[in-house]
């Protein structure tokens, strides 16, 4: 049985996996991004670092006939191209499907960061009983993943599944998008640094909170973690600041579900609140449905799931893996 690699580029690491077909991961790394060096010193490290590892459990190429890469927008997915990733900002107009394929000798599948994250829920995690479904990862931006009858939303432009791009503020003095770009953006609410950005602005109008002292930045720097850790502790701020993030969130899942009527919604990313295990994180979900159901046509959706991602933050590398093995397979039953 062939194995894939697969490949999730983030801001900050670099998570590489190797996957068999069912799933199972038989080696995995955590490379830093180094993001200030340049695309084509990662890509060399990473080339490295995946070499080393076939060579100590003595694997041929053959055994791992392609390799699934997912990296954050803006990209051009035919081109193989980086456009302009705000996260990846040295990074800009980089060829990096084709600079990994000539590093390993073979066929990179590439895709959106999120969107590999959407494809390994939808193969092994929360999403493996639906054949619809849509990811929302909540990080330091809001990326977004589709399926759609079992296929992947990738778009014509390259822009398919970006849901933190979707409007839910048509406010003339709505948020600004992190990009520059529009205003009332989903990312521009939901994202750790919108949360951030909200919790700072509430404190600097003087509301008080165990959040003041972070103000000044430096190691105490107010993060939505800090956010997150002062709900725990009873903070009104930082719980108001979380409900709000959930009733933005809940405007997008609504135009995001009226559009493509999903059996199951997942909640992704780094910025979970806490999660399923948390009381804060189950409110923050019960507050996003609860937004969802208000606007909504209940009985219609009555059997809608909104839930927590299972495969936390190896969502990304299984799931590019996991098209790596959809696209070897596609390209095997072509010819
Ligand atoms: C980008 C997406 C990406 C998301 C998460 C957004 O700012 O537009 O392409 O999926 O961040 O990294
Ligand atoms: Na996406």
């Amino acid at each position: 049985f062939p194995l894939f690699w697969g490949i999730d580029i983030g801001g900050t690491n670099i998570k590489v996996g190797l996957v068999d077909s069912t799933g199972q991961t038989l080696a995995y790394e955590i490379i830093p991004t180094e993001e200030s060096k340049g695309a084509q010193a990662a890509v060399n490290r990473t080339a490295a670092q995946v070499t080393a590892i076939e060579n100590r459990l003595g694997l041929q190429r053959e055994q791992i006939p392609r390799i699934g890469l997912g990296a954050p927008g803006s990209m051009d997915l035919p081109a193989g191209m980086l456009i302009e990733p705000p996260n990846l900002p040295n990074w800009w107009q980089f060829p990096i499907r084709d600079s990994i394929a000539k590093a390993l000798g073979r066929p990179v599948s590439f895709l959106n960061d999120a969107n590999a994250a959407a494809y390994g829920e939808f193969w092994l995690g929360a999403g493996r009983e639906h054949s619809s479904m849509i990811l929302l990862t909540l990080g330091t931006g809001v990326g977004g993943g589709i399926i759609v009858n079992d296929e992947l939303i990738n778009g014509v432009n390259s822009f398919g599944s970006e849901c933190g791009h979707v409007i839910v503020n048509s406010a003339s003095d709505a948020q600004l998008c992190v990009w520059g770009g529009g205003r009332g953006q989903l990312e521009a609410y939901a994202s750790a640094s919108a949360v951030v950005q909200r919790t700072r602005q509430r404190l600097t109008d003087g509301a008080s909170s165990q959040l003041k002292g972070l103000l000044g930045g430096g190691d105490q720097e107010l993060t939505a973690k800090k956010v997150y850790e002062a709900a725990i502790a009873g903070d009104t701020v930082a719980n108001e600041i979380i409900d709000e993030t959930a009733r933005w969130l809940g405007i997008g899942v609504t135009i995001l579900v009226h559009t493509i009527d999903p059996g199951l919604v997942v909640l992704g990313g780094a910025m979970d609140f806490g999660g399923a295990d948390s009381p804060v994180g189950q409110r923050f979900l019960q507050k996003i449905k609860d937004e969802f159901e208000e606007r909504t046509f209940a009985n219609v959706f009555a059997g809608t799931k909104l839930e927590f991602a299972t495969l936390t933050s190896n969502a990304g590398y299984l799931g590019a893996a996991g098209y790596a093995r959809k696209e070897q397979i596609d390209s095997e039953t072509k010819t």
